[in-house]
């Protein structure tokens, strides 16, 4: 059976095309927006897929937007819900309903740099390394179990924008290879951490970019 996506994003939405672009064994069956011009939404419309805006400003209520939003995406009976650049803090109500089928994509090494500006903060540090992941969702912000990370060198006349692209490559990278893992059904979780079935040692879930 494909495994139903439903896409939750705030703004350009290059993870998401890179998943729509991956020829992975899944069908997309929905794209929702918290923000009415997300270009998001347009490529969304532009491949036929379902795009649906839910402006956020229109509910100042968190708990009752998600609520609105929560019920939206049920009704598109999704498998997999996918945070792909959807900036919004998700109430622990919404992530209850979706637990275990949420995932989301944060550019840092997480436990490293959770929240915002987190090219800029890995600047001000001088970390040597810097990179994405992607992890489960739990109600701790950007602290969920790790599904596979990428790392990039950090270079000494890196500004915020040129670490942030070649992280963002990465990004198109492990999302999509993260989300063909559990359309496969090889996300086993247990006491917090994620390993890949069929794959004792899990050596493919490091991964590392250039
Ligand atoms: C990405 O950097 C992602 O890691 C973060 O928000 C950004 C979204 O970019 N959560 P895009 O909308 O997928 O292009």
């Amino acid at each position: 059976m494909t495994c139903r996506v439903v896409v939750l994003l705030s703004g350009r939405g290059s993870n998401f095309r890179a998943i729509a672009e991956a020829g992975l064994p899944i069908e997309i069956a929905a794209v929702i927006s918290n923000r009415l011009q997300a270009a998001g939404l347009d490529y969304a419309r532009e491949r036929g897929i379902p795009a649906i805006a839910l402006d956020h400003t229109e509910h100042p209520d968190r708990e009752a937007y998600d609520a609105l939003l929560a019920d939206e995406v049920e009704r598109h009976r999704p498998d997999l819900v996918v945070l792909a650049g959807y900036m919004r803090i998700l109430s622990t109500a919404f992530i209850a309903r979706f637990e275990d089928r949420l995932l989301n994509i944060h550019p840092s090494l997480l436990p490293m740099f959770p929240g915002l500006k987190t090219h800029e903060r890995a600047l001000e540090e001088g970390v040597k390394v810097h990179g994405c992941t992607v992890h489960f969702v739990t109600p701790q912000l950007d602290h969920g179990p790790i599904v596979i990370q990428a790392a990039v060198p950090v270079r000494a006349d890196d500004t915020p924008d040129t670490l942030s692209a070649r992280v963002l490559a990465q990004e198109h990278r492990i999302y999509p290879q993260a989300v063909r893992w559990f359309a496969e059904g090889r996300l086993v979780k247990k006491d917090g951490r994620v390993n890949l079935k069929d794959d004792p040692a899990s050596q493919s879930v490091l991964s590392t970019g250039a």
